[in-house]
Parts: C-alpha cells; sequence; structure tokens
C-alpha cells in the first residue's frame, strides 16, 4: 500500500513541477529508495566463550591460542612468527577459534592473514595487538598494511581487544603534520579485504598509522559495536573506511579520530549505517571520488540515527574535479549534530593535493540526496553547502525538517549549479537550490509539502526504526 500511495504521490509530483527539469525517473526512484530502507536487527550472532565450547558437540569450536605456537605477549618480543603459525592452524581446520587471549600485549609485524580457510573460523581478539611504532623499520614490501585479512567467507571477528596501530612516528613524519615531509601513504592498522559474510563485532582500533579500519573488495558486512580511537590531529586517519564493498551494515559504534569517521567510496553499494557516534573527526563522507579524472560510483548509502559532536565536517560528499560517474540515492535521517563546522556540506571542488586543482568539465554526477530530520548545532555561516559542477550540477536534492542553528550567528545555505527542494522546517532557508519552474513553485511546493507530509507520517507509523 505504502509503495502504491508513494507512486501516486510521485507521478502528482512530476505533474505539479510541470517542466521542471526533474526526470520522471529519478523524482520516482528516490522517493522509492528512500522509503523503502532499513536494517533488521541480527539476532544470529554466534557468542562464542572458547573456555566452554568443548562441552558443547554440536557447535566444537576448537580454540587456537597464540601462545601455544609460542608468543610471548609481553609487548615487547617479536610475536608475529607465533600469530602467522596460529593462523595457518586456525585455518585449515573447520570450527577453529584463532585466539589472542585477554590481559596480554603482543607485538606483531606488518602480516597477510590469507584465506581461504576452512569453514566457521571465529577470530578472537580479547588482549592487545600492538604495531612496531617504528616506521623506518615496516617491511617495506607491506607499506600499505598492518594486519591484513584476505579471502575469507563466513568469518566472525569479535572480542574485547584491541588492535593498536602505535602510529604517533607515523603522524610525525606525514607531510599533513610538517609540509617538508615528504607525502606517502602509511600503512592501515585492520584491513578485512576480498571477503565475503563477515562479521565483525566489540573490537576496539586505535591509533592507526593511516586508515584505522578498510573494508575493502567485500560483500556482505556486519561490523557491530566496534570502537575507533585515534586522536583528532592525528593525519589521514579515516575510522572506517569502505571501498569496492556491497551489502554493508555498520551499527551501534563510536568513532574518534583524526580524518573522516566513515568514508565510502569507489564501487560500493547498499551500504547502510545505524546508530553511529562521530566526534572527533571529518564527519561522515562520500568520497573522495574522481581523483585523477578516475570514473567513481557509489549509490544507495542509508545513514540512520547518528550523533556527531565537534567534526570539521558533518554529512559530506566530496568529488574532484575531472571525475566521472555518479554518487546516487543516498539518504542521511535522524542525525544530531553539536558545534560541527559544515553540517551538511557537498562539494563537488574538493582538492587536498598540495598544487591547487583547476576545476573541469566532467566531474562525478550527484543526485538523487536526501537529509531528513537533521537538527543541532554549527559552528559555520553556511550550515548547508551545495559547491556543484558548473557543468555537471547536483540534481534532486530532497530537504525535510532540517534545524541548524549557530549559537551568536545567522546561518544560511549556499548554492552553486545545486537543484532540488525542501519541504516541512528547513533552516537555514534551501531556497537557493533552485527549481526550475519558478513561476508554478510555491503552489506545486504547497501541494508537495502536504502530500509528502502524508507519507512522512504513513512511513513513521509502518517503519520499523
Ligand atoms: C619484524 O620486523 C622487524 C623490523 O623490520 C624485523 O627485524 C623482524 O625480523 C620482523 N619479524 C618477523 C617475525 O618477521
Ligand atoms: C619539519 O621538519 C623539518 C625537517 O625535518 C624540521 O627541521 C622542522 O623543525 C619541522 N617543523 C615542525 C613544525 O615540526
Ligand atoms: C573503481 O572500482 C572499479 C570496480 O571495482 C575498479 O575497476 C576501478 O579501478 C576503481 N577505480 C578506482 C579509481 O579505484
Ligand atoms: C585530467 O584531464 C584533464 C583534461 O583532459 C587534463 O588536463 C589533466 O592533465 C588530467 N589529469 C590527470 C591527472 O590525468
Ligand atoms: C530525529 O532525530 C533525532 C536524533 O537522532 C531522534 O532522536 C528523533 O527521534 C528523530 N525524530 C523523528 C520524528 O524521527
Ligand atoms: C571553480 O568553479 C567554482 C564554481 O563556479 C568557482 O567558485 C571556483 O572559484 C572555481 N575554481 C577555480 C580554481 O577556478
Amino acid at each position: 500500500m505504502g509503495k502504491f500511495l508513494l507512486l501516486f504521490i510521485g507521478l502528482l509530483l512530476v505533474a505539479a513541477r510541470g517542466g521542471a527539469e526533474y526526470s520522471q525517473d529519478g523524482k520516482l526512484s528516490i522517493l522509492e529508495e528512500f522509503e523503502s530502507w532499513d536494517i533488521e536487527d541480527d539476532d544470529h550472532d554466534e557468542v562464542i566463550d572458547p573456555a566452554n565450547t568443548f562441552w558443547d558437540e554440536r557447535s566444537a569450536k576448537v580454540p587456537v591460542n597464540v601462545d601455544s605456537f609460542g608468543a610471548a605477549g609481553d609487548g615487547i618480543s617479536d610475536d608475529t612468527e607465533a600469530f602467522v603459525k596460529a593462523w595457518n592452524t586456525a585455518c585449515s581446520a573447520s570450527n577453529s577459534v584463532f585466539l589472542v587471549p585477554l590481559g596480554r600485549v603482543y607485538l606483531v609485524n606488518a602480516t597477510r592473514f590469507k584465506g581461504p580457510c576452512a569453514d566457521k573460523l571465529v577470530i578472537q581478539i580479547d588482549g592487545t595487538v600492538v604495531a612496531p611504532e617504528e616506521p623506518s623499520n615496516w617491511d617495506p614490501k607491506l607499506p600499505r598494511i598492518w594486519l591484513d585479512f584476505s579471502k575469507l567467507k563466513g568469518v566472525l571477528f569479535q572480542g574485547n581487544g584491541v588492535i593498536d596501530g602505535s602510529g604517533s612516528k607515523w603522524w610525525a613524519s606525514s607531510c599533513k603534520r610538517n609540509k617538508t615531509n615528504p607525502c606517502r601513504g602509511a600503512p592501515s592498522a585492520l584491513t578485512i579485504d576480498s571477503s565475503t559474510s563477515v562479521k565483525v563485532k566489540g573490537l576496539t582500533i586505535r591509533n592507526s598509522q593511516q586508515m584505522n579500519f578498510v573494508i575493502s573488495r567485500c560483500d556482505s558486512v556486519r561490523i557491530s559495536q566496534v570502537l575507533v580511537s585515534s586522536p583528532g590531529d592525528s593525519p589521514n586517519t579515516d575510522g572506517i573506511h569502505i571501498t569496492e564493498s556491497t551489502n554493508v551494515i555498520l551499527q551501534d559504534s563510536k568513532i574518534g579520530t583524526g580524518d573522516d569517521c566513515v568514508s565510502i567510496v569507489n564501487a560500493s553499494s547498499n551500504i547502510r549505517m545505524k546508530r553511529i557516534y562521530c566526534g572527533p573527526g571529518h564527519g561522515i563522507s562520500i568520497g573522495s571520488l574522481g581523483k585523477d579524472n578516475s570514473t567513481a560510483v557509489v549509490s544507495k548509502v542509508v545513514l540512520d540515527t547518528a550523533f556527531l559532536r565537534e567534526t570539521t565536517n558533518g554529512l559530506r560528499i566530496k568529488t574532484w574535479q575531472g571525475g566521472s560517474g555518479y554518487v546516487r540515492a543516498i539518504r542521511f535521517e535522524n542525525v544530531q549534530m553539536q558545534d560541527v563546522a559544515n553540517p551538511i556540506i557537498i562539494d563537488q571542488f574538493y582538492c587536498d593535493s598540495p598544487t591547487e586543482c583547476k576545476n573541469q568539465t566532467s566531474a562525478v554526477k550527484i543526485s538523487q540526496i536526501m537529509y531528513r530530520n537533521i537538527t543541532g548545532t554549527t559552528t559555520s555561516e553556511k550550515a548547508m553547502k551545495f559547491a556543484c559542477s558548473d557543468t555537471v550540477p547536483c540534481s534532486n536534492i530532497v530537504l525535510s525538517n532540517v534545524n541548524l542553528e549557530r549559537y551568536d550567528g545567522t546561518v544560511e545555505t549556499y548554492c552553486n549549479s545545486a537543484e532540488g527542494f525542501g519541504y516541512g522546517i528547513v533552516h537555514p532557508s534551501a531556497d537557493c537550490l533552485n527549481s526550475q519552474d519558478k513561476e508554478c513553485a510555491s503552489s506545486g511546493d504547497l501541494i508537495m509539502s502536504t502530500m509528502i507530509h502524508d507519507i512522512e507520517k504513513n512511513h513513521i507509523v509502518h517503519t520499523e526504526l
């Protein structure tokens, strides 16, 4: 019934807007897309207590403890070899639990933990794993990874342990900290690559050399109750970075770091985030995309329920001039901001380079972006910024019940080449989102806001949040 109602409203909207530049397909799909998404709760987590599982014949989990392979766990001895041996054993037998036990600290070098593994592997991290501190001793063959897991299928990472990148010397040698340093990449602390059906629950990742937690080339990943903690001034330490991945759920996680709390980049779709705390950090970002004239596509991303505090951006989409591809079907909703600079920002002129980026004619196309129930305080005057390419405008930006205030000052919305509309309360006003049909805009908007209000009510009643 909801779908039919939507279809009907959609047709009305198109009719009301007459000659507007909205494509009918675009309009219908934006609303349908946005109404029908939710995260179902997950009750299927295996709870594994390695001490007790011997007793349960059916699940018969077999602990493979790194200590049994000679790990010292004193934070000083090199436990890399013990980890590799334990991994080889755990990976080759089904029902294994690769166990990093509680209460000890294991020093481990950059390592690839490769699958595929036998069925039902659990990676249980209860203790602390630390990286060697010195960048100059890092394995030159593995410059961008520390703990890298790949080609896994049906694996559960869990535990209350800590993955600590010991990143302070890496940060000091970053060109962001000191312009005389060369700009070079640093390792990501935890990477899960080329894997399917992975769950990650409860881990803490901190002080990464660069990105804290990377999900790359994966399908079907659920991350919950993860804590990311790196200093607000640590350079390029994205919290959770999702690239070339599909069907990812990220929920109930708290991220404080020196770059984006979450960044979602090329070839990612169907990414759902729920109950996310972000701060300090650079906000929740789609992008950057399109660097060096590259093609990038990101679609179907939902953020539902988030709190952002003292971040340098809130909800951000950032693309470079000269790129191609698209970002579409994105919904940000139920977000509260406290002292956030740039709470809502689309930046198609993103340039994170020592040299100036020239404007070009091509750009990553941005459309079907919805912001709903976004409230709180901004530290910048331009609480909403839609800086879109002159040649590839942003389209179908929808704002509903947005209320952003600055303590003692006015707020405004900046638009360049951005088209869309608002309904319900929108403060600061989003009138600069230029509707093409100015004349019938007010009556059209009235019809639209009334109708959409009904959808909203319908949505709230019928959708479990
Ligand atoms: C870990 O890295 C250090 C520094 O490069 C090296 O001396 C050591 O042999 C490595 N350990 C292993 C087990 O490879
Ligand atoms: C930047 O690095 C240079 C060369 O290592 C050093 O001389 C300078 O003191 C550093 N500057 C800061 C602000 O740390
Ligand atoms: C974007 O993702 C596609 C598909 O995985 C890949 O082929 C392409 O190389 C990626 N582009 C960039 C710039 O990483
Ligand atoms: C991107 O394309 C523009 C226009 O064709 C060209 O001037 C520029 O050099 C290209 N940049 C890169 C990094 O390839
Ligand atoms: C709006 O978002 C806030 C903050 O996330 C939430 O507490 C509130 O319930 C939402 N309101 C509605 C009407 O959904
Ligand atoms: C690129 O275009 C935008 C929008 O017209 C303009 O504000 C900006 O100054 C231009 N940047 C450069 C480097 O020319």
